[in-house]
């Protein structure tokens, strides 16, 4: 016999909050709005160039020209930020184009901020895009100036590297970038470049800091977007080990102690239980980074028809900033805002 009336003495009964769209939108607790978007741009050298990056359903590599005007589109939506990562003509063993006035990135800031003069720019603040080894600073090897035979080939040379990251910060500011996103997980970065900024009447530029940033494989499809893939050995000699969650409250605090104004946990929806102590911790605005792979891994399972982008998508989205995040840097930026109507 299954019983035909609602009889039983359950006085809760949680599901009277979820009966109708109307109340579920009154008791939602995380709203998501285009406020909270970042979105991710690659600036390529060239002329009206738009590159499809196969592995990234509809984000591409734009020369400048064709990026002021994608830019002024996510300006349109209502997005306040993007965030820059610039894929040089050439490269080279320091990543010269990173610090050169005329380097693909400060020519995008100059062409973003005339074209979209109240987006707010983040430049993306780290070596590899630049270096020919594809490595976040410079390593030490016989055939360079900072070589050190006391420390091993192959080694990412730290304090060295500060001083280019202290270099390039200046130049991006100098080119109108509002906010310096170091991400190379380099030992005193956001001291190094606070200092630098402020001794060259940059004080007014913030520092958004990839606090906890780990060593992942959903990184693959940015390093084919940013053509940046290490020539030998992978990052884990400087990012973080998957494996760690105490020691990303000690990342955190060196970086708050360091004087960053926002902090970052990247990648996002693998790393949840992260965004979430640093939110339980600190009171800094945070961003997360939903990366390239959380990216392709929707869009490839929707394309064979096992996920609902739009849903999944936007469900993503909505844990990360449920965990903590009050910016989401992701590449649905622009279809979220869309979806979201
Ligand atoms: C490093 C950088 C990377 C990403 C952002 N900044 C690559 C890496 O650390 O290997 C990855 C972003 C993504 O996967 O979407 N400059």
């Amino acid at each position: 016999m299954t019983e035909k009336t609602e009889n039983r003495p359950l006085t809760i009964r949680p599901r009277r909050l979820r009966l109708s769209t109307g109340i579920r939108r009154m008791v939602r607790e995380t709203i998501v709005t285009p406020d909270d978007f970042i979105a991710p741009l690659f600036v390529r050298f060239g002329e009206d160039e738009k590159r499809p990056i196969a592995s990234m359903p509809g984000q591409f590599q734009l020369s400048v020209d064709k990026l002021a005007e994608e830019a002024k589109d996510i300006a349109d939506l209502g997005i306040p930020a993007v965030i820059l990562f610039g894929i040089p003509e050439h490269k080279d063993w320091c990543g010269t184009d990173n610090f050169s006035k005329e380097g693909i990135v400060p020519q995008a800031i100059r062409a973003i901020k005339e074209a979209a003069p109240d987006l707010v720019v983040i430049s993306d603040m780290c070596f590899c895009e630049y270096t020919d080894h594809g490595h976040c600073g410079i390593i030490n090897m016989p055939d360079n100036d900072h070589y050190n035979p006391e420390l091993p080939e192959g080694y990412l040379l730290n304090d060295p590297t500060l001083e280019l990251l202290e270099q390039a910060s200046v130049v991006h500011a100098e080119a109108g970038a509002d906010i310096i996103a170091p991400s190379g997980m380099i030992d005193g970065m956001v001291a190094a470049i606070r200092q630098a900024l402020d001794n060259n009447h940059q004080s007014q530029v913030a520092v958004m800091s990839y606090a906890a940033k780990y060593s992942s494989g959903f990184y693959g499809p940015f390093r084919d977007a940013a053509e940046s893939p290490p020539s030998f050995g992978d990052r884990s000699q400087y990012q973080m080990d998957p494996a760690n969650r105490r020691e990303a409250l000690k990342e955190i605090a060196l970086d708050v102690e360091q004087g960053a104004d926002m902090l970052m946990v990247k990648p996002a929806l693998p790393y949840l239980d992260i965004l979430s102590d640093l939110r339980r911790h600190y009171d800094l605005p945070t961003s997360a980074y939903q990366v390239s792979g959380e990216f392709a891994m929707i869009h490839a399972a929707a394309e064979r028809g096992w996920l609902d982008l739009e849903r999944t998508a936007l469900e993503s989205i909505t844990s990360i900033k449920r965990a903590g995040a009050d910016m989401i840097i992701t590449y649905f930026a622009k279809d979220a805002v869309k979806w979201m109507g």
